[in-house]
């Protein structure tokens, strides 16, 4: 095993800032829906609305980051190895096989990354925001002339639809952040930036 530089500073200074203001969203947020008692509604109401001004500028400097570095080309989808990375995930990890996908700085999500990550960026992201945000600035909907087009009942569904589905997305990726040998090996990946691949790559 070799180790290989694969994450750059500012890859994880956006994911680890991500990951805290997502779980300080999901925890605000889940308290104005009703679910709990943990800071009072109004304190979540407050905390949630600076977190997620927090999150949009964090995310248009990501997006730009993705552009400006070429990144965004990581999570074009491929179908190649994508059969036998499900196979390893179902079966062959509990068989102790090697991992049939090899990372390089190049090509570091597998292909089961790839899509989730993408579902995650083209699907997740977008409707939490959208949603988010019309949400926040509905005393403004008649002024904009969308008072007629929108129903404050679909869009706070709509954004609990996208917080659930990204409750559902951490919790898989944390998950899978675990599934390797040593069971710390993505995390430290992911602090120090090395990752441990086979000698040949
Ligand atoms: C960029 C992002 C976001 C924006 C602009 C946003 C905005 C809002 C707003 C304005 C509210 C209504 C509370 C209020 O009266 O102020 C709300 C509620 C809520 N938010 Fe967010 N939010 C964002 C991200 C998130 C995230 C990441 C989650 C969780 C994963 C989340 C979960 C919730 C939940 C569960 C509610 C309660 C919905 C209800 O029952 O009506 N939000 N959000």
């Amino acid at each position: 095993m070799k180790k290989v530089f694969i994450y750059s500073s500012f890859e994880r200074f956006w994911h680890w800032t991500q990951a805290a203001l997502i779980v300080m969203l999901m925890l605000s947020g889940f308290e104005i829906h009703g679910s709990y008692v943990l800071w009072g509604f109004e304190k979540s109401v407050q905390l949630h609305r600076h977190l997620a001004w927090g999150l949009i500028v964090l995310w248009a400097f990501a997006i730009f980051w993705h552009f400006t570095t070429g990144n965004w080309r990581q999570y074009i989808p491929t179908t190649q190895k994508l059969a036998e990375v499900a196979i390893y995930y179902t079966k062959g990890i509990f068989e102790h096989l090697p991992h049939p996908y090899k990372l390089t700085k190049l090509r570091k999500h597998n292909p089961l990354q790839r899509l989730a990550y993408l579902f995650f960026k083209l699907i997740i992201s977008p409707a939490t925001w959208i949603s988010g945000l019309l949400y926040m600035y509905f005393t403004e909907w008649t002024a904009w002339g969308l008072a007629g087009y929108l129903s404050l009942f679909w869009v706070a569904g709509i954004h609990t639809a996208a917080a659930f589905l990204m409750m559902a997305f951490f919790c898989g990726h944390v998950y899978m952040a675990f599934v390797c040998s040593p069971i710390t090996a993505h995390i430290r990946a992911m602090i120090t930036g090395y990752e441990e691949v086979e000698e040949d790559e």
